[in-house]
Parts: structure tokens; C-alpha cells; sequence
């Protein structure tokens, strides 16, 4: 029996809600649990675009192998424009799939402002344009209050606008409880 594709939606965005109300911290025996949302803001052109293809693929247009690319987007607490900036989404993308349009993705997360300014998170994993889909990468790493972290993200679309698209992040990060460094 097949479940209908609104159904699955429907049921993971309820699991996603259920999941992330605004930022919680848990505290369990060893590690500290975080849980952050913010919103990816990304313009693909125009004097103010966030993204850039940095060279194409060798293989010709049709294809993204080798491609690589770079990304500085605005991280806002909410999705519309006028939200509040609390850091930037900074990285690069390099085609790493023979057969299909996905990526390797090392993404910073620079928060500037907010609960988190000053620190950073390393998010790193397969990227490929979420669509309808939640993309799930590793969190590997951080640095200030998320030194040693490790944890969980996920992308989703929220809305594309013309030559633009602005994603929900959700990430599940764990740091050391009683740090000594
Ligand atoms: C680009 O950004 C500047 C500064 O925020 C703004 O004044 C301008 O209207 C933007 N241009 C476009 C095409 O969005
Ligand atoms: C890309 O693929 C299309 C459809 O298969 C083909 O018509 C076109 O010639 C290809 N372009 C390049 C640059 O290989
Ligand atoms: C973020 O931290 C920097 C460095 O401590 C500080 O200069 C800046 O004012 C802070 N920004 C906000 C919005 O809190």
C-alpha cells in the first residue's frame, strides 16, 4: 500500500514541530543538548545574490560533477526578510555525484548575534536541493560555546521567492556537560 507523498508530509512536519520548539537546552548525565532553529535566507542572483557557482563541471553543462561552488547566506531567526540576522551560513558545495545534481557541502554557521553570538557550528555532509524533502547533514563540529559539538541538521524549504529561497534549519546539538579546556 502506498502512503499518499501530502500524508508523508504532512506527518513529518508535525514530527518536525512536535521536535523543535525554539531553542531548548536539555540537560542530560554527560552532555548538554541544544536545540536551535533559524532560517537560511539564499539569493541565487542579482547585485545582492549569496551564492555563486566558483568554476563548472568538467564533464560539460549537463552535468554537476566538479562543480564547485560558494555560499554566504544570511541566517535570520525567522523566514521573512525583515527578521532579525543572527549570523551567516558560509561554505562551499563541489559536485560529487556521477549520476546526479548533489554536492558535498562544508557549511559554517556563524551566529553574530543572539543567544549563540560569537560561535560557530560545522555542518558537512551530501547536499542536494531539498525540494519537498528534509535534508539531513552531521553537525562535526563547533567552536566557543559549541566547542566539541556534535549533533544532527535539518534542511527544509520554507518558500522560493524569484531567484531566491529561504530554508528552515533545525539542529540537535550535543556538547560536553563539564568542560575542562
Ligand atoms: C541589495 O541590498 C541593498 C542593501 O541592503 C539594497 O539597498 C538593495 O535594494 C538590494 N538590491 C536588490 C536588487 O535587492
Ligand atoms: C544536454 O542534454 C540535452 C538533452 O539530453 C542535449 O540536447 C544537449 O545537447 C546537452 N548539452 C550539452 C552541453 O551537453
Ligand atoms: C556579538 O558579539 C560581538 C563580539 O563580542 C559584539 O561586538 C557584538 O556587539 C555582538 N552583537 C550582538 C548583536 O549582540
Amino acid at each position: 500500500m502506498a502512503t499518499s507523498p501530502s500524508l508523508l508530509l504532512v506527518l513529518v512536519a508535525t514530527l518536525v514541530l512536535t521536535l523543535f520548539s525554539p531553542a531548548v537546552v536539555l540537560a542530560s548525565g554527560k552532555e548538554q543538548r541544544t536545540r536551535i532553529r533559524v532560517y537560511v535566507h539564499e539569493q541565487f542572483s542579482g547585485p545582492n545574490a549569496t551564492v555563486g557557482s566558483v568554476s563548472p563541471s568538467p564533464l560539460g553543462a549537463n552535468s554537476t560533477f566538479g562543480e564547485v561552488g560558494v555560499v554566504d547566506d544570511v541566517l535570520r531567526a525567522g523566514p521573512d526578510p525583515s527578521s532579525p540576522e543572527v549570523g551567516r551560513y558560509q561554505g562551499l558545495f563541489a559536485g560529487a555525484d556521477l549520476a546526479d545534481a548533489n554536492f558535498f557541502s562544508a557549511i559554517t554557521l556563524v551566529f553574530t548575534a543572539g543567544e549563540h553570538n560569537g560561535s560557530t557550528l560545522s555542518i558537512q555532509g551530501k547536499y542536494g536541493f531539498p525540494g519537498d524533502e528534509v535534508l539531513e547533514r552531521a553537525v562535526v563540529g563547533g567552536t566557543g560555546l559549541f566547542r566539541l559539538a556534535r549533533g544532527f541538521s535539518l534542511l527544509q524549504v520554507v518558500s522560493t521567492p524569484p531567484e531566491a529561497a529561504v530554508f528552515q534549519l533545525d539542529l540537535v546539538v550535543f556538547t560536553p556537560r563539564h568542560r575542562r579546556d
